[in-house]
């Protein structure tokens, strides 16, 4: 007798940049989804996420999606809003829906909810600057689900599947979760391009700027690791040298307002980090 194994779950890809290209090849290679059809805004970018997912059929408007399972709306976060309403004004069969929004709720796309879909919304808290890269790193990053039941457990059977740890998000915590994953992420290049920009300003050569940055991130990342956010923290801040702090943040603010804006802030949870062991803010008091 043989047994008829069911097929994955059609996906359609809507919005095919760094997240949809990654979890889509994610999901197809480990048979979680068969990858049905992929929207971008330029026909040639759907062409190239097909072939990087290596399945599915690229098509260039939203009225030629067919039906699907599930949908996995990957557009940028101002975007999430109008293509749910144009889903739902062009009466297609109602399914389950993800968007991948770390700040924005799965209310973003209540269109969709009012035409009997299920929505929830699923940040994977990953940098994904590069698709071969994300794949590599993904297992073991925490997903953070939160929206309506059906679709919060088809996106945490759909994450685990591929290795990610599901947490459950309320709605009214996502702009601080997302807030946190700015500061430990997206803050990082910028303050190593100030770094080396400040060092290009009094004359060293943009690749030893850029080194030097470099090779401090890569020590204080140890040091993090071995000893913790305060252990790891030196510099004024952490000693108490007010006068440092004073003359260099005016140095610093004649420089560039926006800088001395940043190092005063900076200096400020510096200071508390050293003193309390920690950065402030209600829940931690
Ligand atoms: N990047 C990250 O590290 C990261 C991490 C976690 C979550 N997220 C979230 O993931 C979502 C996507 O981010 P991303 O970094 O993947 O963005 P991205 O690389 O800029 O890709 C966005 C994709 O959406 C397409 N698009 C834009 N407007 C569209 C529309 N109206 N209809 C159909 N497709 C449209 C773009 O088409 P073209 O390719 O033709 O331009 C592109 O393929 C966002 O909600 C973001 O907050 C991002």
């Amino acid at each position: 007798m043989t047994v008829a194994l069911a097929s994955p779950p059609l996906l359609n890809l809507v919005g095919a940049g760094r997240v949809g290209r990654t979890l889509a090849r994610l999901w197809q290679r480990a048979g979680v989804v068969q990858v049905q059809a992929v929207l971008a805004r330029q026909p040639e970018s759907a062409a190239q996420a097909v072939a990087v997912i290596g399945a599915g059929r690229a098509v260039d408007r939203l009225a030629a999606l067919p039906p699907a399972e599930l949908w996995l709306l990957a557009v940028p976060d101002s975007q999430i809003a109008s293509v749910a309403a144009a889903l739902a004004a062009a009466g297609t069969t109602p399914a389950i829906a993800w968007h991948a929004s770390g700040f924005l709720p799965a209310s973003e796309a209540a269109p969709l909810q009012a035409a009997g879909w299920s929505v929830a919304s699923t940040h994977p808290a990953l940098s994904f600057a590069d698709v071969d890269q994300a794949c590599a790193q993904f297992p073991g990053t925490l997903c953070a689900l939160e929206g309506d039941a059906a679709a919060v457990e088809r996106a945490r059977d759909a994450f685990r599947a591929i290795g990610g740890q599901c947490v459950d998000l309320a709605a009214a915590d996502k702009p601080l979760y997302h807030a946190a994953a700015v500061f430990a992420s997206n803050f990082a290049p910028v303050l190593q391009a100030v770094a080396a920009g400040l060092w290009r300003d009094v004359g060293l050569p943009a690749e030893r700027a850029e080194a030097l940055a470099a090779g401090f991130l890569q020590r204080a990342a140890a040091n993090l690791q071995a000893l913790g956010p305060r252990g790891a923290l030196t510099g004024p801040a952490a000693r108490g040298d007010t006068r440092v702090l004073a003359e260099q943040g005016a140095a610093l603010a004649a420089h560039d307002p926006v800088l001395g804006q940043a190092y005063a802030a900076l200096s400020e949870l510096a200071g508390r980090l050293a003193r309390d062991g920690h950065t402030g803010g209600p829940r931690q008091n």
